[in-house]
């Protein structure tokens, strides 16, 4: 019987099997350079399984019963899931101050009073939270019938946003105030996103790069994709920002983190100046036109 070593090396044939699976499945990318990076990584995932080789890992993520959910954890060690309430405040304020004033002139001059926000890569939840919160205390949404889905490729966050508890270091940015109208206490110094909040939020399961699941989503207003594509190279953010073009409605936002930019990736969407941030935006149909001539 052969027994499990603990540091197993991964061989360059290996590399090549794991890094092009890995990055056709949710476009995160490995080079020579960063093997080791992968290598450290998912020895974990070997450990795990009690694995003799990454051979043997390659093709439990290919034809495994439970690939699906092992590429969750493949994403998870490979990624960060670092995220908090309120997180990147002068976007937010950009999005209460003049992005939806501008969504909601606009939609009732067609007399509709529906909103639609989807956080994409939304880990566990902070985000999403924090947009229902802010929509909340804006008077004038309250008739409005508002969807904020939320979404990951990591069943492990979900769990945690469909629970809603949380400590202290999500609280790191939240005021006081936000803390006491919108969270109840928990046992442990831990808070609880209070009912009014979860309504307006829902979560599914996602993988950015399932073009045929994303286009179920039906089309959205404003699209939430902070501190995601950071970990993409070029060919996958073009990937993940054209179905995000797709989703929006003419007019509709693109909010990308504060290190995250679309410069080489796609002309598709319009740069917006606001005073607080720069946001990209899917232009009017006429203008798309001049765009993509
Ligand atoms: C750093 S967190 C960002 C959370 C939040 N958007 C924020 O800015 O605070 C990045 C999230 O993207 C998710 N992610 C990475 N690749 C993904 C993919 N291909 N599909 C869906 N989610 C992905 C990760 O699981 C992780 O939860």
């Amino acid at each position: 019987m052969i027994l499990f070593a603990p540091d197993i090396p991964m061989s360059d044939d290996e590399f090549v099997l794991l890094k092009d699976l890995v990055y056709q499945y949710c476009g995160l990318h490995f080079t020579p350079e960063t093997k080791y990076l992968l290598e450290k990584r998912l020895t974990k995932r070997l450990q795990h399984h009690k694995l003799e080789s990454f051979r043997d890992y390659y093709y439990m993520l290919r034809y495994g019963q439970d690939k699906e959910k092992e590429f969750a954890e493949v994403v998870d060690s490979l990624t960060t899931n670092e995220t908090y309430f309120f997180r990147e405040d002068f976007q937010l304020k950009s999005f209460t101050d003049e992005i939806l004033p501008e969504i909601s002139e606009r939609k009732l001059k067609t007399g509709t009073k529906r909103l639609r926000i989807w956080s994409a890569g939304c880990s566990s939840g902070e985000e999403p939270y924090s947009i229902a919160m802010l929509l909340l205390d804006m008077p004038q949404f309250s008739d409005w019938h508002i969807d904020i889905i939320g979404t990951d490729i990591s069943h492990r966050v979900l769990r945690l946003a469909r629970e809603g508890i949380y400590g202290a270091s999500s609280f790191r940015s939240t005021s006081p105030d936000y803390q006491q109208r919108y969270f109840l206490p928990e046992p442990g110094g831990k808070s609880k996103v209070a009912d009014r909040v979860r309504k307006l939020v829902t979560f599914s399961h996602l993988n950015l790069f399932d073009s045929a699941r994303i286009a179920l989503l039906g089309k959205m207003d404003v699209i939430f994709c902070r501190n995601v594509i950071i970990y993409f190279d070029v060919a996958a953010k073009k990937r993940v920002v054209e179905n995000y073009y797709e989703r929006l409605h003419p007019e509709g936002f693109l909010l990308l983190g504060h290190s995250e930019s679309l410069i080489k990736v796609t002309n598709l969407f319009q740069l917006r100046h606001f005073k607080h941030d720069m946001v990209y935006q899917r232009p009017k149909p006429l203008q798309e036109m001049v765009m993509t001539r």
